[in-house]
């Protein structure tokens, strides 16, 4: 972006997140890459991205896809080197777009050195830094369950003695109570920040310290229950009160660079607890500087429901703060799955994307929603990923949402010259980004005049925001900034809508989808199309 106010560009920019294996692939092994994304920034200049999170690159054996890093000076082997990260943090810059990386530190890999280390003795000095306990009459020491499924906690047979792991065995959880185990990770980020990296994605913030006395969860009934995980109400191992001060420390560590941002993966199950969320921004200037609200995701299309959204997550933040919006990531459906079926599809996707780009808070865009990408229809036998594996048919796994990128209609729709490691979604030859962007009506070229239209307009990045009314087809927003005024209207239904303009709107039409909504002659009210948006300035 450029200018006196490239240190907050985490607040006025527009971030994209890739998953790196499903970008695009250079070395022809069916696997994106490294290199496979430096060669698509100019693609990502052109969209007018400002920044991109990459899923994790790190030395990893990959039974999460990377959210299981043995090495976290490394990167992978199968997404490069690391002169090819040098690369791509260099060629990011001059084309003046951040690098944000994700950053797994609830927990390692089972073959991280500290953990090796950890479990090689009782005695051993890296002991404390992951969690162990002795069991519980015969069994683990509490009632706690994994989120990938089974207990919590694996027996060592060797140590005697149980570790504790939120998600899969392979990745024991971090002791975040142990001072030394905080440097040691402080050093890891300290090595990325002096490499150039802009910033951090927290993976599983809610998870890092866990209770001090291992209570036993009280039982619950979580969205997805009867899974076992959803039978218990998480008091005990999510969102301890002593995550705060963990933040606070990696806050102060952050701040010793300019301009560097974290954001976190504050989740919380469906319908999404914005106020839960917006606890880790702090004050708005001691923690995260951002933090994923998970509400707008897990809600139904319509107005009433996104204005709801927006109205809570708007509330919950500090004064202080800055919020971020979220449609999608690689570990829910695709937003054109979850709300764009069927023949209007790609008009729905475009309100969607004037929600997301003209309401106040930094968009997070994931990959390949700018055109509209589906789920992808993943067989038991194609299924790489651990949580479909585990849960199939109950749950059907995360693959579906992390498809090859598709770049045009040629072979494996132009992201490999071999297989893909999940297969190509069956549309591809329809759904491209080549295609789109000959199209002028095309949603990929919706979503670049939007981001260009933000960056033009103050009041669109950075303005306050009033939402106006209560109609149930109709979201309608003011946003303002130092004497500009832009006044926003999205239609959610599937009719058009005749919407009377508050008396302060007075300005033109300055975007819009197509047909063009009309405004009466009188100026005072908008015959918005199906599914039409207006921006008035
Ligand atoms: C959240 C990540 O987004 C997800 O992909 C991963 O499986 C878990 N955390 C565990 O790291």
């Amino acid at each position: 972006m450029g200018g006196s106010n490239d240190h907050i560009w985490w607040k006025h920019g527009v971030i994209y997140q890739i998953y790196p294996r499903s970008f695009y692939d250079t070395n022809g092994d069916g696997v994106g890459d490294i290199p496979g994304i430096t060669a698509k920034l100019d693609y990502l200049s052109w969209l007018g991205v400002d920044a991109v999170w990459l899923s994790p690159v790190n030395t990893s054996p990959m039974l999460d896809f990377g959210y299981d890093i043995a090495d976290y000076r490394g990167i992978d082997p199968i997404f490069g080197s690391n002169e090819d990260f040098d690369v791509l943090i260099r060629e990011a810059h001059v084309r003046g777009i951040k690098i944000v990386m994700d950053l797994v530190i609830n927990h390692t890999s089972h073959l991280h050195p500290w953990f090796i280390e950890s479990r090689s003795s009782r005695g051993n000095p890296k002991r404390d830094w992951y969690i162990w306990r002795d069991g519980r009459k015969g069994g683990p020491p509490n009632n706690w369950r994994a989120v990938f499924g089974g207990r919590s906690w694996e027996w060592d047979g060797a140590t005697e003695q149980y570790y504790h792991h939120s998600f899969l065995k392979e990745q024991p959880d971090l002791n975040w109570r142990n001072p030394e185990l905080r440097e040691a990770v402080f050093g890891e980020v300290r090595y990325w920040l002096d490499r150039g990296v802009d910033g951090f994605r927290l993976d599983a913030v809610v998870w890092f310290v866990k209770d001090e006395r291992f209570r036993d969860n009280p039982p619950g009934w979580g969205p997805n229950a009867p899974r076992p995980y959803d039978l218990q109400n998480h008091v005990y191992d999510q969102n301890r009160p002593e995550v705060h001060g963990v933040l606070r420390e990696f806050r102060t560590v952050l701040d010793e660079y300019d301009g560097r941002m974290a954001v976190g993966e504050t989740y919380t199950e469906s319908p999404g607890d914005p106020v839960q969320s917006a606890r880790y921004l702090g004050d708005g200037t001691d923690e995260l500087h951002l933090a994923f609200d998970f509400s707008l995701i897990f809600s139904k299309y319509g107005a009433a429901r996104f204005r709801e959204c927006l109205s809570n997550w708007y509330a919950a933040v500090p004064d202080e703060g800055w919020s971020c919006l979220v449609m999608g990531n690689h570990d829910q459906p695709r937003m054109a799955s979850r709300w764009c079926r069927g023949r209007d599809g790609m008009m729905k996707a475009k309100a969607l994307a004037a929600l997301l780009l003209a309401a106040r808070g930094t968009p997070f865009l994931y990959y390949g929603d700018e055109i509209g990408m589906m789920n992808g229809r993943i067989g038991r036998r194609q299924m790489r990923d651990p949580l479909g594996l585990k849960y199939w048919p109950f749950h059907p796994g995360r693959d579906r949402e992390r498809t090859p990128m598709q770049w045009s209609d040629g072979p494996h729709a132009g992201f490999s010259p071999a297989e893909p490691w999940l297969p190509v979604t069956d549309n591809y030859r329809e759904v491209n980004v080549e295609a789109q962007i000959k199209d002028p009506d095309s949603l990929l070229n919706f979503y670049r005049a939007l981001i260009s239209l933000r960056k033009e307009r103050p009041a669109l990045r950075s303005g306050s925001l009033k939402l106006h009314g209560s109609d149930p087809e109709v979201l309608s927003f003011s946003r303002e900034e130092g004497g500009e005024r832009i006044f926003v209207a999205i239609n959610f239904s599937g009719a058009a809508y005749y919407l009377p303009l508050p008396e302060s709107v007075e300005g033109r039409i300055v975007f819009s989808t197509e047909p063009s909504p009309l405004i009466s002659s009188a100026g005072k009210c908008l015959d918005l199309p199906p599914y039409g948006a207006a921006i008035f300035s």
